[in-house]
Order: structure tokens, then sequence, then C-alpha cells
């Protein structure tokens, strides 16, 4: 695809078909962290710098979105300038720059997408915008040779899909959550029984060493593609008051709850990949982080079908992801007056 520079309106040609090697710099910041990273071809990382707020966080129990982007403001430039101390890559060797316009925080998109904006006008590159749930499908282009098409289990804290990836530019969205995310769900049961922030990975830990047939939870009842979470949060929420006080079994319940999750996504999923005759799967977003999603899914192989989730640091927020989905062309954004935005 061409892109044009906006001073000198010098037209570049980026991704697969330009013939020579991109190296395209993104910065991500819709949530709680700072990102920055330099990607060779949309494949190879070349720096993959991440700053943290989790402890910021971790005391409010959640995100405060006000916090979130002063944090954003004080990390912005340390980790541009450690991506490019990292690569050894000199600003005018990259090819273009990249930024997540949304969903997200917007305080937050706003200080990454600025900055990323920023660095293609002073150094005269194209700029890419890129939408964040199709970033999070394109971790799983990073070390691998995955091309469409494919079916997608799209698991964060914001969104829970299942995508049929036809081209890397054609996505059709088969199914959606019709109340809470699986990441949210997972966030909100681990608060429920005493967990601090974030909870999903704290309730995958301790659902390893519980047993997942302890407590029969129920599984959302929605037609077709889409998933329902909120019952079973209520469900979890009774089982919980039942002990009235005493101690409670919080490992059997963590796995009850996981079983109970990982189950209904990897049953819709598999219906979705059989529909469509695909050979091949990939899993992302955060939530794509969890043991026992990630054993299910894997477990398709042995029907013939490939398998691919991210390495577990691609498969949160990170930058790496933006700059492969800038590189594929996934429905980006060119117009340098892209303006961010929160929900999908
Ligand atoms: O994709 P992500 O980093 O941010 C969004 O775009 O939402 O996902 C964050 C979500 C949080 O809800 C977090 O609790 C969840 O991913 N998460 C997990 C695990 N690791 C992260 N949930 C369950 N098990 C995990 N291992
Ligand atoms: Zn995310």
């Amino acid at each position: 695809m061409d892109r044009k520079t906006l001073f000198s309106e010098k037209t570049v040609n980026i991704g697969t078909e330009s013939g020579y090697d991109n190296y395209i710099m993104a910065i991500e910041s819709s949530c709680d962290e700072t990102a920055c990273a330099i990607v060779k071809n949309g494949r190879e990382v070349i720096a993959n710098i991440v700053a943290s707020q989790i402890k910021t966080h971790e005391k409010f129990g959640g995100v405060i979105p006000e916090i979130a982007a002063r944090e954003h403001l004080d990390a912005i430039n340390v980790v541009v300038e450690e991506a490019f101390e990292q690569s050894g890559i000199a600003p005018e060797q990259i090819t273009a720059f990249a930024g997540t316009v949304g969903p997200g925080l917007v305080g937050c998109l706003l200080v990454g997408l600025n900055a990323a904006k920023t660095l293609a006008l002073v150094h005269d590159k194209p700029f890419i915008g890129v939408n964040h749930l199709n970033a999070h499908l394109c971790a799983n282009y990073i070390d691998t040779d995955l091309k469409p098409p494919f079916m997608a289990l799209l698991v964060s804290g914001g969104h829970t899909q299942i995508i049929d990836v036809e081209s890397y530019s054609k996505q059709t969205i088969l199914g959606e959550t019709i109340d809470d995310a699986v990441g949210e769900a997972y966030d909100k049961v681990a608060r429920l029984i005493g967990l601090p922030y974030p909870g999903g990975p704290r309730l995958d830990k301790l659902a390893q060493i519980g047993n997942p047939k302890a407590f029969e939870l129920p599984e959302g009842k929605v037609e077709g593609y889409n998933f329902s979470f909120s019952g079973l949060k209520t469900a979890v929420l009774r089982l919980v008051k039942s002990f009235d006080g005493k101690e409670l079994p919080i490992n059997d319940i963590c796995a009850s709850f996981q079983e109970c999750v990982s189950k209904t996504l990897v049953k819709k999923l598999k219906k979705a990949l059989e529909e469509r005759g695909y050979n091949q799967v990939v899993i992302a977003g955060g939530v794509a982080a969890n043991s026992e999603i990630r054993k299910k899914v894997f477990a398709l192989e042995s029907d013939g079908c490939k398998v691919f989730a991210p390495a577990m640091k691609y498969c949160t927020d990170n930058a790496s992801m933006v700059a492969s989905c800038a590189y594929f062309n996934t429905n980006t954004f060119d117009d340098i007056d892209v303006e961010v935005f929160s929900r999908a």
C-alpha cells in the first residue's frame, strides 16, 4: 500500500508487497501500559518496551483513567528513547510510525497517538493509526508464518469475540459477548473472592491448584456465537454468599469458574471453525494468557487444526502487535487527523 508523508508528500510503499525491509515504530497507550516497539516486516520484533502501571492502580483495585493518562505522559518519552536504544535503529531508518487510535481510555489514547503523530511529522514519515482489537489479533503474526484465513478468539478486558479472518484486512465478527467481557468477568470474580487487581492472572494461578469439578456453575445460554458471562458472575456471588462468612475454598471456586469459562469459549470457537472449514485457529488478547483457555484451544490440534497463540508478553497490551497490524494493513487509519475513540 502507498502511504504519503505529510510535509514532503513523499509516497512510501509499505507492507507485504513493498519489496524492501520495513521497520515500523508503534506506540500503544490505550489503558494501563505505555508501550513502544520497532518491528521488522510485521513479524520480527527489534525492540519491545512496556512500562506497566499495575503498581499505581493496585491500591485502587482498578484502573483510574485520569491517573493512567498522567502516567502515560511521564513514561512516553522514556519508552520511545528506550526502543530506539534497544534496536540500534535511527529515526531516519524507520519506515512509518503507528499508534493505537482506539478503543480504549480517551485520555490515555491521546498521549500515545499524539506522540506517534508527532514522530511521523518530525521525521517526515507516514503515520498509520491502528485499531487496538485488530492489533491483538496481529500479535499472532509475530515470530510465526501465519497467514489468513483463520478463525480467531479474541478475549481481553473489554472484548470477547469470535472473528472470521478471511484476509489481512477482511474480518467478520461472528459473535461477541452481550454483557461482560471475559477479562472483565475474571476481574470482577477475583474482586468478589478478595484477590487484588489485576485479578485475571491471579485467579488463573489459583485455579491451577483447585478442583475444576468442585462446583457446577452455569454456562451462559446465548444463541449462535454470542456469549454471556454476567449470569456466571452472579452464580459465583451466590456461591460465595452461601459460605456465610466461613472460609472460602478459593482455589476450587477459581478452578470451577475457569473450567466453565474456558469450556464455553472453546465450544463455540470449535463450532465456528468446523462451520467455516478452516484448519487454523488463533487466540488473542490479554486473556489469551490464561492457562486453561490455552490448553483447551491447543487441544484442537488433535483434530488436525493448527493453533496459534501469542507469546505471553504479546498477549497483554504491547506495541509490537500495533506495529504488526500497521505493516499488514489490517483496517488501519491513514489520516494523520484521525481522532481517538473509546468504544469499538
Ligand atoms: O488485552 P488486555 O491486556 O487489555 C485490554 O485490551 O483489555 O487484557 C487485560 C485483561 C484483564 O482483564 C486481565 O485480568 C486479563 O486480561 N488477563 C487474564 C490473564 N492475564 C490477563 N485473565 C485470565 N487469566 C490470565 N492469565
Ligand atoms: Zn488490549
